[in-house]
């Protein structure tokens, strides 16, 4: 089918890309994160503290299904997506799988101050970095295509995700 589907980690812009991305090739965009709390009305940090992450996961396996169901679509998703090798194959069975890529630095600059991610605490960076080590080889092995984003703003990706994806 023919969904653009981004993966990647925290702060690899795939929520501002997709909605550049969705604008420049006219296509509609949805965000598995906020599918997610909109089903639980809670944000993702309240899901986590009060209910726990598995809980979260199986919220994100039903936005996963459910968005890979639509057509001419940009999904954006949460970081850990491709732990489930259910979303990871109805996705990639939807469109094409683009892997954002940058490094963990990168991320955590692009995070600095916010505090709305469980899984990416400032004050533990040695957790976060080895979590994003620990990804790299799920979003590779998902992806259809890699962009890498380091130094590269928006407008920069979305033109790199058209050309790569053959919609240019
Ligand atoms: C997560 C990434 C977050 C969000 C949740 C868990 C992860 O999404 O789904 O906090 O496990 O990497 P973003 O990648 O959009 O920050």
């Amino acid at each position: 089918m023919n969904n653009i589907v981004l993966i990647g980690f925290m702060g690899s812009g795939k929520t501002s890309v997709s909605k550049a991305l969705a604008k420049k090739a006219r296509m509609n965009l949805i965000d598995t994160d906020a599918m997610v709390e909109k089903k639980a009305r809670l944000k993702i940090k309240k899901i986590f503290a009060d209910k726990g992450e598995p809980h979260f996961r199986a919220l994100e396996a039903a936005a996963a299904k459910k968005a890979a169901k639509l057509k001419n679509t940009v999904i954006a998703t949460g970081g850990g997506i491709v732990k489930k090798p259910a979303n990871v194959m109805a996705l990639s069975k939807s469109g094409v799988v683009v892997y954002l890529k940058n490094s963990f630095e990168t991320s955590r600059r692009r995070l600095a101050g916010k505090k709305d991610r469980p899984l990416f605490n400032h004050d533990n960076l040695a957790a976060a970095r080895a979590l994003f080590r620990q990804r790299q080889k799920l979003y590779r092995a998902a992806a259809d295509a890699v962009v890498v984003t380091d130094k590269k703003n928006v407008a920069a990706v979305v033109a790199e995700i058209l050309k790569k994806t053959g919609r240019n």
